[in-house]
């Protein structure tokens, strides 16, 4: 694959020691054909990990072929992975492939195997160690040339404890462990993440870049992200599609998710309640400048940039208002073209600073 080839979407960003360590892990099993078992949270980026992986193989001119275990019932996944001859069952009208199938020569990403039923786990322990499928309904043993990433949410070892994953099949899948972290638990990765997917909004755009605030910074850092890298990911497709004025500040998250129940507060003038052991410093000054700054973009926006109209909304005179618009750079905030580049890396340059890893890089290194 020439760099040229790669998309913007098959970058995985991530400068944190621990996204580091999995970065490191991935260039050392390579060309590995072995199974891979990657752990994480819903939208930690398991898929997007084993595209990297598929892509960085041997295996990558053939089919990647994903599938989520969560979203078939216990009897419709075996027709799924395996496939299905002709009268099978009631609706099966002809010979379907299954997945294993469709991805014969490349890779199947089994996500989701938590949710797999037991009766079906005995099945999936029979294709990994034959490399054989029988579709339903069939009499045929078709042989498939399948390399096999796993996905799990939950702790698998947990559930080999608890009786609900049979523990032949947990140690055929852990042959290569990938574990990803939580974003709450990678919080150096929030700002490259940020600057990545903005990038990439504005890129596919064509527009010009805006600036980010540094209390919207600050409230990206501060927020839990329970939905991880995915919700991260959308707010930044939020603000992309509702900020209008260059920059995006606090006043532009009105309708995000991250002043939701649970989260920080939604007045950028107030800081985190942080614990007393835990309080850092805010710089006054500048969390005022930046809320009067909020409070005129959101004027503005409302009277449609009818400035006597802004100057009633905020209930100052119109002389002061043209003052402040002045002082805050409001005037000029069409016209930012400064941008702050996110730091992904090109394959080329992966060995030095790693941030990222693009698919395809890793076989490359
Ligand atoms: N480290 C990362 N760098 C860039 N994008 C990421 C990263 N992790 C996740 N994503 C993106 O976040 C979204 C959710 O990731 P996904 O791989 O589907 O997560 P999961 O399979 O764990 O639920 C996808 O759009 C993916 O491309
Ligand atoms: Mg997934």
């Amino acid at each position: 694959m020439t760099p040229a080839a790669l998309s913007m979407d098959s970058v995985v960003v991530g400068r944190s020691a621990r996204m580091r360590a999995v970065f490191e892990f991935l260039r050392v099993i390579g060309n590995s054909e072995s199974t891979v078992l990657i752990t994480g949270e819903s939208g930690t980026g398991k898929e997007v990990t084993a595209t990297l992986i598929h892509q960085s193989s041997r295996r990558k001119h053939h089919p990647f072929v994903a599938v989520s275990c969560a979203l078939f019932s216990e009897t419709l996944i075996e027709s799924e992975l395996f496939g299905h001859e002709r009268g099978a069952f009631t609706g099966a009208i002809k010979d379907r492939p299954g997945r294993f199938e469709l991805a014969d020569g490349g890779t199947i990403f089994l996500d989701d195997i938590d949710d797999v039923p037991l009766s079906m786990q005995v099945k999936l322990l029979r294709v990994l160690q034959n490399r054989t499928i029988e579709r339903l309904g069939g009499t045929r043993t078709v042989p498939v040339n399948v390399r096999i990433i796993a996905g799990s949410k939950r702790d698998l070892k947990q559930m080999v404890v608890d009786g609900r994953f049979r523990e032949d099949l947990y140690y055929r899948l852990n042959v290569l462990p990938v574990a990803l972290p939580p974003l709450r638990e990678r919080r150096e990765d929030i700002p490259v993440l940020m600057a990545h997917f903005l990038q990439r909004y504005f890129r596919r755009t064509g527009e010009d870049e805006p600036q980010i605030s540094d209390a919207v910074k600050q409230a990206f850092m501060r927020y839990g992200w329970p939905g991880n890298v995915r919700e991260l990911e959308n707010a930044c497709e939020r603000i992309a599609q509702t900020c209008t004025c260059g920059t995006v500040r606090v006043g532009c998250l009105s309708a995000s998710i991250l002043f939701r129940a649970g989260s920080q507060p939604a007045d950028p003038a107030l800081p985190a309640p942080s614990q007393p052991q835990q309080a850092a410093p805010i710089a006054l000054d500048d969390r005022l400048r930046e809320l009067e700054s909020n409070l005129i973009a959101w004027a503005l926006k409302v009277s449609n940039g009818n400035k006597s109209r802004a100057a009633e909304l905020l209930q100052i005179k119109r002389s002061t208002l043209g003052d402040r618009i002045a002082r805050c750079g409001l005037d000029r905030s069409h016209q930012v073209g400064e941008t702050s580049r996110p730091e992904t890396m090109t394959p080329a340059s992966l060995p030095d600073g790693d941030t990222g890893l693009r698919r395809g890089s890793v076989a490359d290194c």
